[in-house]
């Protein structure tokens, strides 16, 4: 008996450190709009949506002289015309964090007429990459596969977890 729990406590802390690393692995990306650029005016924020892949749970955040712009979410139409159209949140902080919780398209602008000099991001959000994981684009940010295999690599341990729990 004691010597079946000197090998188990060994793989138990084992199975903590391939865990607790796993879990970083697959931790979100800050998307900081504009890279060191930030938010400011004339920059076409187009050409660095294009560049990076949006994630659930990612955040983006928005950079900037508090009291000059602001960041509003509007819907196609807001973005579109620059007008508050749909308008579902704002942020006025200079250093703002927003978790994109759901999968599809979101919409930014700044609201004090800036937005017609360029001020204004739309972006795609697509899911989390799901357990068996097709090879897919990944420009940027996120390398879904290597987070596609350390969950294959989680889910090996667990199933050796609960084999050594069924045999001690
Ligand atoms: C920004 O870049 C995109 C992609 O090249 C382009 O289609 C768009 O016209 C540009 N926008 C402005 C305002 O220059
Ligand atoms: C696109 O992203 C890559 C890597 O993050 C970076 O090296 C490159 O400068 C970016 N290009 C543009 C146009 O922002
Ligand atoms: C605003 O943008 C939409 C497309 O999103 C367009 O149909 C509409 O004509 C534009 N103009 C106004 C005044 O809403
Ligand atoms: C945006 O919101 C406005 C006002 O709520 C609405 O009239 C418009 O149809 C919406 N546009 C889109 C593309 O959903
Ligand atoms: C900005 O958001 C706050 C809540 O966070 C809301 O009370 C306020 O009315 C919003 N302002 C505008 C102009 O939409």
């Amino acid at each position: 008996m004691a010597k079946t729990i000197d090998t188990t406590l060994p793989l138990l802390c084992l199975l903590l450190i391939l865990l607790a690393s796993g879990a970083g692995l697959v931790s979100a990306t800050d998307h900081i709009v504009g890279g060191h650029l930030g938010w400011n005016p004339n920059i076409n924020y187009t050409l660095w949506s294009n560049n990076q892949t949006f994630f659930v749970n990612d955040l983006i955040s928005f950079r900037y002289q508090k009291n000059m712009y602001n960041v509003f979410e509007v819907n196609k139409t807001g973005y579109d015309n620059c007008t508050m159209d749909g308008v579902a949140g704002n942020w006025t902080s200079g250093k703002d964090f927003i978790t994109l919780t759901r999968p599809g398209d979101y919409y930014f602008i700044c609201g004090n007429g800036l937005c017609f000099s360029g001020m204004k991001v739309s972006i795609k959000v697509i899911p989390l990459p799901s357990p068996p994981v097709s090879p897919s684009h990944s420009p940027s940010g996120h390398s879904p596969s290597a987070a596609g295999s350390y969950r294959t690599l989680l889910a090996g341990v667990f199933a050796i977890a609960v084999w050594i729990g069924f045999w001690i």
